[in-house]
């Protein structure tokens, strides 16, 4: 039993550590992990909101949005004046996200990798980017193109969640939001779940 139980801990260890190196998107069957008590309570939607300053009238991008879980929230925020745009690799999450998303008009999903899909240059005021660093296979690359998108002044909103596999720490998404060039902004939240904000300089 001991013998069992240690070799089910060292393929936990060694999986979180291929993960780390051979970053995947959350598969969709896995869904729920992004949605229960625990994610809720250290990282629910209005929480991540406010700690982005999310407002009235706003653009948001929602960088990998999943589910669905931040971008809807989002959407009932910024109002019918403001707009949000959920952008997912995998459709089936898109599925379950625009399921979510029904009876809003002001939010729009778009399917594709953020590296490489066209989105209105300097059209966004704030972009959100939740649990998806750590899968994502180009991070400086992606974060490029989120600059690209949003205005100068416009935010960056990066959001990580203990408990991810690929969990990265404050340190790492400073250094890497600042390599794509962006200024820190301040952060927000404790170990469990922690916010670091950016601006686009002007
Ligand atoms: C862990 S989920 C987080 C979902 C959501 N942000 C949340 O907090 O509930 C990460 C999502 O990022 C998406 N993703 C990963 N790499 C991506 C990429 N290069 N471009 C767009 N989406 C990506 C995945 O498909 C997955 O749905």
């Amino acid at each position: 039993m001991k013998r069992l139980l240690t070799a089910a801990v060292l393929a936990g260890v060694a999986g979180v550590l291929w993960l780390r190196r051979n970053p995947v998107p959350c598969p969709v069957w896995l869904a729920f992990v992004l949605e229960n008590p625990y994610v809720e309570r250290v990282a629910g939607g209005a929480a991540l909101l406010d700690r982005a300053g999310v407002r009235t009238g706003m653009r948001v991008l929602d960088v990998g949005c999943g589910t669905g879980r931040v971008t809807v929230p989002a959407a009932r925020r910024v109002g019918p004046a403001g707009e949000v745009v959920g952008l997912d690799l995998q459709p089936e999450m898109l599925r379950r996200a625009r399921r979510k998303a029904r009876g809003l008009s002001n939010v729009r999903f778009v399917a594709g990798d953020v590296v490489e899909t066209p989105l209105e240059e300097g059209y966004f005021d704030l972009a959100l980017v939740v649990g998806v660093l750590g899968e994502l296979r180009d991070r400086e690359g992606a974060l490029r193109a989120v600059h690209r998108a949003l205005r100068p002044g416009g935010l960056l909103s990066i959001t990580e969640v203990f408990g991810d596999p690929d969990y990265r720490g404050r340190r790492a998404v400073r250094e890497l939001g600042e390599s794509a060039g962006f200024r820190y902004a301040g952060e927000a939240g404790s170990f469990l779940s922690f916010t670091v904000n950016f601006k686009k300089p002007i």
